[in-house]
């Protein structure tokens, strides 16, 4: 005689809830203890080498390294504070599956998405600075089934990035550009802005596509290929987080050579020196 099925009792996972202690046969999630022993550690993550190369080249000897799903996780502290950094590649998916992976195999507390953005709003130019205050993902588009940018079964148009956070992006942001000129760039003083991200599977290099976003997305300050995905598992899961981004190009024609030479010369300088006060301050 077969014996009887064992039934799996599924629970279902609520931002910022845990459940009852997971019984023998329940599917086991992590308790409240278990991850406020683990609340410390910082995530970094970007989606290209230059744009953390300075934070890896920074970490405090002895990092070690995990590689999980064809992506290495350097696991230390940078300036003190426990970190794990992360190349995630490009795009939604890229970023989704790697932040899934710092959140569920390194216990992160929060998670900080680093690197460069195509400028969409007029103000926003070359060399400007911007912190999320949201993303939404731009090409997400479900019509007739779910509202247009909807995310499906979500509800959600929009995450918000975590108040504090950002907030010290934003101002480390101001005490670094301040008084720095950018070669090429329009103003001869970089801006710092906070607000809405744009995200998609698109990297957007003719202006009438971005004036097509624009159109669309008026508040939306830049556009990039991965800050939403992120931003959209970490809602899910209940994990605070931010994205900093560095306009290296206006989303048009050129945007393929300034966002190269860009990503040469400055990306990393911009995110490492953004980042290290705060971190040496243990602000983050
Ligand atoms: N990241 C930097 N520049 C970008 C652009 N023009 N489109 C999408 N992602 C970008």
């Amino acid at each position: 005689m077969q014996p009887p099925a064992r039934r799996l009792r599924r629970e279902r996972w609520r931002p910022g809830h845990f459940g009852k202690a997971p019984q023998s046969g329940m599917l086991r999630l992590p308790s409240p203890s278990m991850r406020k022993n683990t609340m410390e550690r910082l995530a970094i993550l970007g989606a290209l080498h230059e744009e953390i190369a300075d934070l890896l080249a920074a970490m405090d000897p002895g990092a070690a390294v995990h590689r999980i799903a064809m992506r290495d996780f350097h696991v230390g502290t940078l300036w003190g504070t426990p970190c794990v950094i992360a190349l995630s590649r490009i795009g939604k998916v890229a970023a989704a599956a790697t932040a899934s992976i710092v959140i569920r195999e390194f216990q992160v507390s929060r998670v900080i998405f680093t690197g460069l953005a195509g400028g969409l709003h007029p103000d926003v130019e070359v060399g400007d600075v911007v912190v999320a205050h949201s993303l939404m993902q731009h090409d997400m588009d479900a019509r007739p089934l779910f509202g247009q940018h909807e995310i499906p079964l979500l509800g959600r148009v929009r995450f918000e990035s975590d108040a504090e956070l950002s907030k010290r992006l934003l101002d480390s942001a101001g005490d670094f550009v301040r008084g720095r000129a950018i070669e090429g760039a329009a103003r001869a003083q970089a801006r710092v802005h906070g607000g809405l991200i744009a995200t998609g599977d698109v990297f957007v290099s003719h202006a009438e596509e971005a004036l097509a976003l624009r159109a669309r997305l008026p508040d939306a300050l830049c556009v990039e290929m991965e800050g939403a995905a992120m931003a959209q598992v970490c809602y899910e899961s209940g994990i605070p987080f931010a994205v900093l981004r560095v306009i290296s190009d206006r989303a048009d024609h050129a945007a393929k050579t300034d966002f190269t030479a860009f990503l040469e010369n400055v990306a990393r300088v911009y995110t490492a020196g953004i980042l290290a006060p705060l971190l040496k301050a243990r602000a983050l």
